[in-house]
């Protein structure tokens, strides 16, 4: 069976003032009923095909990710806790680390963000069985996005030859490129958007991780090891001198860019990151004016806007393509193409504290 292993440690800065330090993005209900961990979580709760997951996240958010999962009835086989944030790749080998005492040497794990929304019908799990197949072989599987427009926040893949399996090769992979690149991956035309979700053989994953990241494991494996509760699989919590060796990098420069291991499955099921307002807005129930609104709002001659309020009532008048985001105690006011620039506004205010 499969491990999956959730990724929920990041902090979603571009979605102020709902996704906040204590509560980022993945643990927040936005417009529906469940955070986008939840959804995370049920992707992977057919226990024919998974065992229970393995959640990796910041130890400020231990209550988020252990009560979350109760409200859904959820099994965890545990939580894996960083002491400070050092990105994918330390939280990724500290995974493999346990993964690999924990379900053998011949262990496949699944690697999940926490922030997408994904449409987990019959094209998805298809994916899934490809990809399960590419890993079994040896191959390090990511799944590609058909792309709709030159984004930089993405890794881009260019597919080479077909494997027995039915995924591709990867023939060049490019970690969040520049605007200019990116246009040109694009008009190319064999490039698809790294989903951010992976396919490991945990061997295969330490192996290369040895090999292009050597103290990523290193301080990873070691900062598992010294947890009292040695490596019985429940609430673990790395040790914090040990894990701060690991250099800050994500798994995407420090294995996927290097490796020639490396496979992917083209995918068609519905993906988005939803990373910014404009993605939430683009993801939402459009009324006939092209608004989203979420709460108490008045709306006249307003169109292709987002409207969130919590607590307050919203009035707008005579615009256009707005995020307009009411949380209890803050109002975030900004064109909706401007989406990936609202982090700068929590830059500011930590810089004012
Ligand atoms: N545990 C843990 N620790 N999780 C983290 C950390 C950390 O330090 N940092 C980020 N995460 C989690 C986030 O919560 C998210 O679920 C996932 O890891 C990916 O992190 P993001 O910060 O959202 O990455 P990204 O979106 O900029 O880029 C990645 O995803 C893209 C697709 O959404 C890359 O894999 C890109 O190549 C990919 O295209
Ligand atoms: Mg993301």
């Amino acid at each position: 069976k499969i491990v999956p292993v959730i990724m929920a440690g990041g902090k979603g800065t571009r979605l102020w003032p709902l996704s906040r330090a204590t509560a980022p993005k993945q643990f927040i209900r936005f417009l529906g009923p469940k955070t986008l961990y939840q959804k995370t979580l049920e992707r992977v709760s057919d226990s024919d095909r998974y065992e229970a997951p393995i959640i990796l996240t910041n130890e400020d958010f231990r209550f988020l990710a252990a009560e979350q999962a109760r409200e859904l009835d959820i099994e965890l086989s545990g939580i894996i806790l960083e002491p400070i944030a050092r990105n994918t790749a330390p939280a990724v080998a500290a995974a493999a680390a346990m993964v690999r005492a924990n379900f053998g040497e011949d262990a496949i794990m699944q690697v999940l963000a926490s922030d997408h929304e994904i449409d987990a019908g019959a094209d998805y799990f298809g994916a899934i069985d490809t990809a399960l197949e590419a890993a079994r072989s040896g191959k390090l599987v990511t799944f590609g996005i058909e792309p709709t427009e030159p984004a930089t926040g993405f890794g881009y893949i260019e597919a080479g030859e077909e494997l027995a399996s039915g995924a591709r090769k990867v023939a060049r992979f490019v970690e969040k490129p520049a605007e200019d690149k990116a246009q040109e991956m694009l008009a190319a035309g064999n490039y698809t958007w790294n989903s951010g979700m992976f396919m490991f053989p945990v061997a295969v994953l330490i192996r290369e991780l040895e090999k292009y990241a050597p103290q990523v494991f290193e301080f990873a494996e070691q900062a598992v090891l010294k947890d009292e509760s040695d490596l019985e699989l429940d609430f673990t919590r790395l040790d914090k001198e040990t894990f701060a060796q690991c250099p800050d990098i994500s798994i995407d420069y420090a294995v996927m860019e290097k490796t020639s291991e490396a496979a992917v499955v083209p995918s068609a099921f519905t993906w988005s990151d939803l990373g910014s307002w404009d993605a939430i807005w683009k993801d939402g129930d459009q009324d006939g004016s092209g608004n989203v609104v979420s709460g108490d709002a008045t709306l006249l001659d307003t169109q292709n806007s987002l409207v969130i309020s919590r607590d307050m009532h919203v009035a707008m008048q005579g615009l256009d393509g707005m995020a307009v985001i009411a949380s209890e105690d803050a109002v975030y006011v900004g064109k909706l193409e401007d989406s990936q620039n609202v982090g700068n506004i929590v830059k500011v205010l930590k810089g004012a504290k």
